[in-house]
């Protein structure tokens, strides 16, 4: 079993290193001050320090069930089972669908393609296309499979997203299966421009729905869900009991706080979505300056913008690269091409993110 290459790069980087590998939010937007006085009324109930209820904090099931209600997907507390992470969600799914076929996109989420070989998956890979995954490779997989995949808004790694017109497609194939949707959201607030119409919408008894507050609130936390008809939702909790019992009380108390007042919450995803598009436009601006041959396309939200130096091995690179004090993750990582890149956007500031490209350039001229 191979680590991931982002949490090893993590472990060996030194404070000087720029990275642009890790999923990573923008550590000055983190609601700090919103999150202490949280977590200071969390702490007034001893309550809080207490073991809690396996499905996840009641109050915190209401407050995400209301939210995809008012998105139009009806949704009640007893379809969402709060875990410790997306990153759990899948896990729990994965190993309550043991040893079964899986359609994946090509290139995919690392830690989750780790999840599929531990849980001895097997896994058909379509290429992702700009609009989405490749329809015609997906029918054809679709048929030997039990599950799917995708992670349609802001693709973690590519930062591709699906059109409104691929997504009713996806859902229609899947329709006319027996196969389940694993639908991976954790990007989805992150749009530029409008939010999309997630695929287990069309599809409410045949999808598995993850959500995730790390990305939009802070990883730290550690809480994640899984929305789901509630008869693919209850085989799931012996597994989430058997893992750990049920995900901090604490931090979800905290997020459940937060939450209570809803105008801040919109303010700061606002305030992520304007301060990341500036960044993404930032990135995009320096590599066009210092790394002209590097091909790309502007993402419409996310935290990834994906591409390749035409011909160039970026494992090797990479290598170079880190003794140069930069880092990103090669394609291959993910099952994408040896030639291609992805970039992380979100984690470096200005000055690191000119820095870090120019390195980079430095070392793609001295070979
Ligand atoms: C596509 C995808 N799924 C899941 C996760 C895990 O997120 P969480 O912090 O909610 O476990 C990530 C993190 O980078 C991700 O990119």
């Amino acid at each position: 079993m191979k680590r991931s290459f982002i949490r090893e790069i993590l472990e060996h980087t030194s404070s000087n290193t720029i990275s642009f590998a890790g999923g990573l939010p923008d550590v000055s937007l983190f609601p700090c001050e919103a999150l202490q006085s949280a977590a200071h009324t969390a702490l007034q109930n001893a309550e809080s320090l207490q073991y809690g209820t396996s499905t996840g904090y009641a109050p915190l099931k209401e407050q995400i069930a209301g939210h995809y209600c008012n998105r139009g997907f009806p949704t009640t507390p007893e379809n969402i089972l709060i875990t410790s992470g997306s990153q759990q969600g899948l896990d729990i799914i994965c190993r309550y669908h043991d040893g079964a076929s899986i359609v994946i996109e090509k290139p995919s989420y690392l830690g989750a393609l780790n999840i599929f070989k531990l849980n001895n998956m097997k896994d058909y890979s379509v290429p992702l296309e700009e609009d989405g995954i490749a329809l015609e490779g997906f029918r054809q997989s679709i048929a030997k499979s039990k599950l799917a995949y995708l992670i349609p808004d802001f693709q973690n790694p590519s930062g591709r997203c699906y059109s409104d017109a691929h997504r009713k497609e996806i859902a229609d194939i899947i329709e006319a299966s027996q196969t389940l949707l694993i639908e991976d959201a954790p990007y989805s607030e992150l749009y530029f421009h409008a939010p999309h119409k997630s695929i287990s919408h069309m599809l409410p008894k045949q999808s598995y729905h993850l959500g995730s507050f790390s990305k939009v609130l802070s990883p730290a936390l550690r809480v994640g869900w899984i929305r789901a008809d509630v008869e693919l939702l209850t085989p799931l909790i012996a597994y989430k009991e058997a893992m750990d019992l049920h995900t901090s009380g604490i931090t979800q108390r905290m997020v459940c706080e937060y939450l209570k007042d809803d105008t801040s919450f919109e303010k700061h995803l606002q305030t992520l979505r304007v301060a990341y598009q500036e960044k993404m436009h930032y990135f995009c601006q320096q590599l066009d300056l210092h790394l002209p041959s590097f091909e790309y396309t502007q993402p419409k939200g996310g935290m990834f913008i994906y591409g390749r130096f035409k011909g160039v091995d970026t494992r090797a690179l990479v290598q170079q690269c880190l003794a140069k004090g930069v880092v990103f993750v090669p394609g291959a990582e993910f099952g994408g091409a040896n030639d291609e890149i992805r970039f992380n956007f979100t984690y470096s500031s200005f000055e690191e993110i000119a820095e870090g490209l120019k390195r980079i350039k430095s070392v793609l001229s001295s070979n």
